[in-house]
């Protein structure tokens, strides 16, 4: 079905505002997800302690900053992140800014994860920025770029995962958040896909936020995202 097990596949969001909140879901999620994303919020309410916390329980850390400065900021920015023992890290992924993070990164095992348009941008933002191009040419170029200078995946949407896919075969991880399960409300989330969907498009990791974090029940909610990846794996079968 998958090399690796599902459940390491799920990351669950840790949007919150403070690490008591965040402390308690990976508590009531322990022994079932492994794997969780801070992001600017969280860090900037508590430093970083939530990332140490879960480190040193055992967690695996994506770290949701989405670094973009002159290269030698991001170079060493990305170079103190790896130092931390953090698992995965978004940058933003235009060629310079990829190449620092590459260089900050070395030899440590840390996954870099480029964002290659923010899905919160449409035709007319790309073109105010000034590119003459469609917002799904950009995030394929960006993406053969990334993986071109030496990144480790892409964060992309589950519309945009089928495409980078073909792009780009397997020279890169896909990380897909704006997921719902069935029956969830999209919310803020305008290409929101399901679990199932997502898999289906490629994509190797799930970021999940509220269809988890606010379930009076995170455990039974969890449940349910990992059931529907496994029918996505079921469905197309793959090896990695
Ligand atoms: O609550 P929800 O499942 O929508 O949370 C998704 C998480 O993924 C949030 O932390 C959000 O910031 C993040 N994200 C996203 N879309 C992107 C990049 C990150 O929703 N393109």
């Amino acid at each position: 079905m998958t090399s690796e097990k599902i459940e390491n596949r799920l990351i669950v969001a840790l949007d919150f505002d403070t690490a008591e909140k965040a402390v308690d879901l990976v508590e009531k999620l322990d022994g079932l997800v492994s794997f969780f994303k801070v992001g600017m919020e969280l860090q900037l309410a508590e430093g970083m302690q939530p990332v140490n916390y879960l480190i040193s329980k055992g967690k695996n850390v994506f770290l949701d900053l989405k670094y973009f400065d002159v290269p030698q900021t991001v170079e060493r920015a990305v170079r103190r992140a790896a130092s931390l023992g953090v698992s995965f890290l978004t940058i933003h992924g235009n060629r310079k800014n990829v190449e620092a993070a590459v260089r900050g990164r070395g030899s440590a095992d840390l996954k870099l994860l480029a964002v290659t348009v923010l899905t919160s941008l449409d035709a007319y933002d790309i073109r105010d920025l000034g590119f003459p191009c469609s917002v799904e040419e950009l995030v394929l170029q960006r993406a053969k770029a990334a993986a071109e200078e030496g990144c480790d995946g892409v964060v992309a949407s589950g519309q945009e995962a089928k495409k980078i896919r073909e792009a780009v075969g397997q020279k890169l991880l896909i990380v897909t958040p704006g997921i719902r399960p069935e029956g969830f409300p999209k919310q803020d989330q305008k290409r929101a896909v399901t679990p199932r969907e997502a898999i289906l498009a490629g994509a190797d990791y799930l970021v999940v936020g509220r269809p988890i974090t606010s379930n009076p029940d995170p455990w039974q909610a969890a449940e349910l995202v990992l059931d529907e990846m496994r029918q996505g794996y079921e469905a197309a079968p793959r090896s990695n």
